[in-house]
């Protein structure tokens, strides 16, 4: 008798999930004779995604293509639902497996529900328990959460946060988070920049701060009061670069480019691919961002981050003591980026590398769960355990 394979589609369609997806997708490929792995991409963003389907060499089966300038979180919902909708009509997969918060996740969860289909939820389980920050991915999380059938925490604290909200424990598996096998494979010592600005930069008589922003709560007066702040550090410190890799976003650019644009040591690219990015992490001083996957990366390198944002749904390295939620208040983000500029205790006591987010074995661990959810697999995978 031949067995029917499992058949596992991957949904995802932003920057973020695109990494912390590519373990997964790599890992389910290493099991052919008892999974049929299929990707779908909604393309929510174009360039950012297909810069790391790329560094990862994944072709999606299917691509949605959906992006638009100015998208509102409507056309997303809708565009990905109904595209989702034919595709999963097409492949009917055993299971759909989403990731984190965005809009592509909920809208991949709900239209795999409708289909009664079985829902792997990555990176389940992250709460700030304030709906509208982050927005509107705190609720995409709880909606999501609402719709899965199998749920992999990252971390302790995820599963908590599940249970709390009464999902059955033998439903969820705390596996690390993919993002750390991402990065573990990717930061390398060895690696040069091809990028002429990068490689130009001398990282040791530098102080290179590193800034992202994307938010949508930060989008507007927000932004602009953080930027400004960086104007008033970089005036003051003569050994300070700022690289700064502007999200596509029009309404980002529009305020990088009229608060920080043509000034000295403060370089506005492009997104970076993330090989490059996550080496530049590696050899940054220091990080500004409201990014949520980078405030998991940078602790693992040991680099501290101040979090331009009020809330956060990763409240773990901020008890281990690499980063700080500061918000966006002009004057406290220039306060706390001179304080870790001129302050040697307070630099040290926050650049200390910990992991409190992942092993580099969650992508292993979340197949492993779902095989042995499927009767393919003799045991349960062991629990991720923090430092
Ligand atoms: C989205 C997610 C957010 C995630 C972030 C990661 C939602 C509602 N938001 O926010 O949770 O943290 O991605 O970066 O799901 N654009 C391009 N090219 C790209 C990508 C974006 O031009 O490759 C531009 C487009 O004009 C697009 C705009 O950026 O309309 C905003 O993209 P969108 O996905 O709506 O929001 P993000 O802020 O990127
Ligand atoms: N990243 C990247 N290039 C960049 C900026 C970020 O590859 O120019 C990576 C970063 O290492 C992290 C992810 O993108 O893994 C974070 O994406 P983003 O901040 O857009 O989304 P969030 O994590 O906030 O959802």
């Amino acid at each position: 008798m031949t067995m029917s394979r499992l058949k596992i589609m991957t949904i995802f369609g932003t920057r973020p999930e695109a990494i912390k997806m590519a373990p997964v997708v790599l890992q389910l490929a290493k099991y052919p004779d008892m999974i049929e792995p299929v990707v779908a991409v909604t393309a929510q963003h174009r360039e950012m995604l297909d810069q790391v389907l790329k560094l990862f060499a994944i072709k999606p089966d299917h691509d949605l293509d959906i992006m638009a300038t100015g998208q509102t979180l409507f056309d997303i919902t809708c565009r990905a639902m109904q595209g989702l909708n034919a595709v999963l009509a097409q492949e009917k997969p055993d299971m759909v497996l989403v990731h984190g918060d965005t809009t592509t996740t909920f809208a991949g969860a709900l239209t795999a529900f409708y289909h009664q289909i079985a829902v792997g939820h990555v990176e389940a389980g992250l709460r700030t328990h304030n709906r509208y920050s982050p927005y509107p991915e705190e609720m995409n999380r709880k909606l999501t959460g609402s719709l899965t059938d199998l749920h992999f925490a990252p971390t302790g604290t995820a599963q908590a946060n599940l249970l709390q909200e009464g999902v059955d424990p033998a439903d969820i598996f705390v596996t690390g988070n993919t993002v750390i096998d991402a990065l573990l494979a990717t930061v390398d010592p060895q690696y040069r920049f091809t990028c002429p600005l990068l490689a130009g930069i001398n990282y040791t008589d530098r102080k290179v701060i590193l800034v992202t922003t994307h938010r949508r709560e930060n989008l507007g007066e927000p932004m602009r009061h953080v930027y400004q702040a960086l104007r008033d550090i970089v005036r003051e410190f003569a050994d300070v670069e700022v690289v700064f890799p502007v999200h596509r976003n029009p309404l980002v650019r529009d305020v990088v480019n009229s608060e920080l644009g043509g000034l000295e040591r403060v370089h506005l690219i492009d997104p970076l691919e993330y090989q490059p990015f996550a080496n530049l992490l590696a050899r940054s001083y220091l990080v500004l961002t409201d990014s949520g996957g980078i405030q998991e990366e940078a602790p693992a390198l040991g680099k501290p981050v101040l979090v331009l944002r009020d809330t956060t749904e990763r409240p773990e390295a901020i008890e281990a003591g690499t980063v700080k939620l500061i918000g966006t208040d002009r004057d406290r983000v220039y306060t706390e980026t001179r304080l870790l500029l001129t302050g040697q205790a307070e630099y040290e006591q926050m650049a200390n590398a910990c992991n409190p987010y992942g092993d580099g074995c969650a992508s292993r661990r979340i197949v492993q769960a779902i095989l042995w959810r499927k009767g393919l697999s003799a045991g349960r995978p062991g629990s991720f355990c923090r430092e």
